[in-house]
């Protein structure tokens, strides 16, 4: 990218994922031209660290404002509400989740914007769909109003491109899993949980059943999937909709027997409730290979890697707080 003439807003940046990849964006891109924005600035580091302004995103005459100011050219729309969320809410959920990209897209056929990015979910799929290595292309019945929000987001992200010419990418992220930021509200959180708890000393109790099998990945996996996705090249992208990309896969039980390894005192307790539901909706594993054959996607972490750097990493975090 060339920095001196390209800007990029995110939209929704205080959020789990959001904080990592602005920064990860301003270590890349330059600190002043990584515009960070959301409802209100929870994350001081993101303020600290270069511009960030307030903006609704359901609030279009403000978007197009700052596409201008800023002589934005690149939008990562993050900001959505998340499974579990969605499902006390479905219409703020339908109304954040579909209005919002619209203004998105809408804004970047006006303004003629190089390249959007927006996220899509194993949400989109659901309980007629192959639930092992679910393909690229499978029946999608999603239950859930996030993953019928998610599934007709892909539609609109691939009419936009064929139709208008733009440059819009996504992921199908699996549960992303980070010690840094805490979860939105979604139904793959307790694979973020269970470490503090691990770490507190306290029985974990977990809302979902011990074999529940969900595709998971690191953040760190997710930002440079992210990133990589964003870098490649426009022919080799076969995909237009979303792309499915996989790490891990794993049940409560075996990430609470991985804990067990470096905590052993660590023991889980379960206790299902309305998420099991919306989680035996969703693929146990993903088939990435479409996204492996076009841009060269390759995770790095595992379950027992991932489990050893969170542990470490928020250990310190933990003591640090306390000292
Ligand atoms: P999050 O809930 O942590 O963050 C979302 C952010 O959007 C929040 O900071 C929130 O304040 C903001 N937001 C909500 N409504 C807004 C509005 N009207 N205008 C502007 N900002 C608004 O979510 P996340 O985990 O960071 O997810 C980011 C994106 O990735 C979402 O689109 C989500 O669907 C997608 N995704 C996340 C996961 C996951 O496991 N975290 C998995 C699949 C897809
Ligand atoms: N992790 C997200 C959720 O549970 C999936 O998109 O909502």
């Amino acid at each position: 990218m060339n920095s001196e003439t390209e800007n990029i807003l995110i939209i929704g940046a205080c959020g789990q994922l959001g904080t990592e990849l602005t920064l990860a964006l301003r270590e890349m891109y330059g600190a002043a031209q990584v515009i960070a924005s959301d409802l209100q600035c929870r994350v001081p580091v993101l303020a600290e660290s270069g511009p960030f302004e307030q903006l609704d995103v359901l609030d279009s005459r403000k978007l197009g404002q700052l596409v201008d100011t800023y002589k934005i050219s690149h939008i990562y729309h993050l900001a959505a509400i998340l499974s579990a969320t969605g499902e006390k809410n479905p219409k703020l959920a339908w109304d954040v989740n579909m209005a919002g990209l619209l203004n998105v897209l809408e804004l970047a056929r006006e303004k003629k914007l190089k390249k959007v990015y927006w996220p899509s979910s194993i949400a989109v799929f659901g309980p007629h769909t192959p639930s092992q290595q679910t393909p690229q292309y499978a029946v999608m019945d999603p239950n859930t109003v996030y993953g019928i929000s998610k599934q007709a987001g892909e539609r609109w992200c691939e009419y936009y491109f064929q139709k208008y010419g733009i440059d819009v990418r996504s992921l199908r992220y699996p549960g992303l899993i980070s010690y840094k930021t805490p979860p939105g509200g979604g139904t793959t959180d307790y694979a973020v949980e269970i470490y503090h708890k691990a770490l507190e000393g306290e029985v974990y109790e977990c809302f979902l059943k011990e074999k529940t099998y969900l595709p998971m990945m690191y953040m760190p996996d997710a930002v440079k999937a992210t990133i990589q996705l964003m870098e490649a090249e426009a022919a080799k992208l076969t995909v237009r909709s979303s792309y499915n990309v996989g790490a891990i896969s794993f049940s409560p039980e075996e990430i609470a027997a991985e804990i067990k390894k470096h905590i052993s005192t660590f023991s889980i307790r379960y206790k299902p409730d309305y998420r099991q539901q919306i989680a035996d909706s969703w693929p146990s594993s993903i088939d990435d290979s479409v996204a492996r054959a076009d841009w060269a996607w390759q995770p790095e972490y595992s379950l027992p890697t991932m489990t050893k750097d969170i542990l470490s990493n928020l250990r310190k975090l933990k003591m640090q707080a306390v000292s």
